[in-house]
């Protein structure tokens, strides 16, 4: 059998973000099977710095999707969960641990996305779809207040996750000959990269043919050319991070 035949490569091949939901509900069971997934995450030096806040109150979930820029599908996931980065728990067992190194905001980045990774992965292994929500940092510090969270916390990336509605077709990547280099980093050819604008394009054009993509260009520019969030490092500095 080929390597690209397992089941577990399988799911993440077709991984595709599921904005919108069906009504089939998610059994105690399958929540329970994702929520274990996450809980064994990869994390550095056995630190654990993350903590998970899953949001039913639909008033707080109502809060949550206007912080998170009006999303509706905050609103009407079935399942929606922030991943905080949470060096506090740890603070609290060991006392006066030494915070503030940004090389820790760098841990609890990442110890957060492998674990919101790991649990899309599971709720994607039994069926369902789910999508990341970075917009709840739009709202940091409100969020940071809703959920209550302590200092040395802070919310990393939300997920909301259930069966689809509509899934569309996967995103096409950047090819592997571009992606991945061996032993030094290799600048790709001009030919490489225009060649993958076109895929892309050609993409977003099947997905959407009245709003067709100009170029790979123009959909970097919309994020890389403006003002990214920058009020996060005060709040950050005022959370306990990345003072030193
Ligand atoms: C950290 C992170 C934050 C994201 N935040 C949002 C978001 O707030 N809203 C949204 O609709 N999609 C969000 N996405 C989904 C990305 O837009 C999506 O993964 C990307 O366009 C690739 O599409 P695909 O996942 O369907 O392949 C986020 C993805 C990541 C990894």
């Amino acid at each position: 059998m080929s390597a690209f035949e397992n089941p577990t490569i399988k799911v993440l091949h077709n991984h595709v973000s599921v904005r919108e939901f069906s009504e089939r509900p998610i059994t105690v069971d399958e929540r329970s099977a994702i929520l274990e997934a996450a809980r064994a995450s990869s994390t550095s030096s056995f630190l654990q710095v993350v903590s998970i806040i899953r949001i039913t109150d639909s008033v707080v979930r109502a809060k949550m999707a206007e912080y998170a820029g009006n999303q509706v599908q905050v609103l009407n996931a079935p399942e929606f969960w922030v991943f905080c980065a949470d060096y506090h728990r740890d603070e609290r067992v060991c006392g006066e641990a030494d915070l503030g190194w940004t090389e820790q905001l760098l841990v609890g980045c990442t110890d957060s996305a492998l674990m919101a990774q790991n649990t899309l992965t599971a709720a994607e292994a039994l069926g369902m779809g789910g999508c990341f929500i970075g917009g709840i940092r739009t709202c940091i510090s409100e969020v940071a207040e809703l959920l209550k969270l302590p200092k040395n916390t802070f919310p990393v990336v939300g997920l909301t996750f259930g069966y689809p509605a509509v899934k569309n077709a996967t995103k096409p990547r950047i090819p592997v000959g571009i992606l991945c280099s061996e032993n030094a980093y290799r600048e790709p050819s001009d030919d490489e990269l225009t060649d993958y604008d076109h895929t892309l394009c050609q993409y977003y054009t099947q997905r959407n043919p009245s709003q067709p993509l100009a170029s790979w260009k123009h959909k970097l520019g919309s994020t890389l050319q403006r003002e990214r969030r920058p009020f996060i490092l005060e709040f950050l500095n005022k959370q306990g991070w990345a003072l030193k």
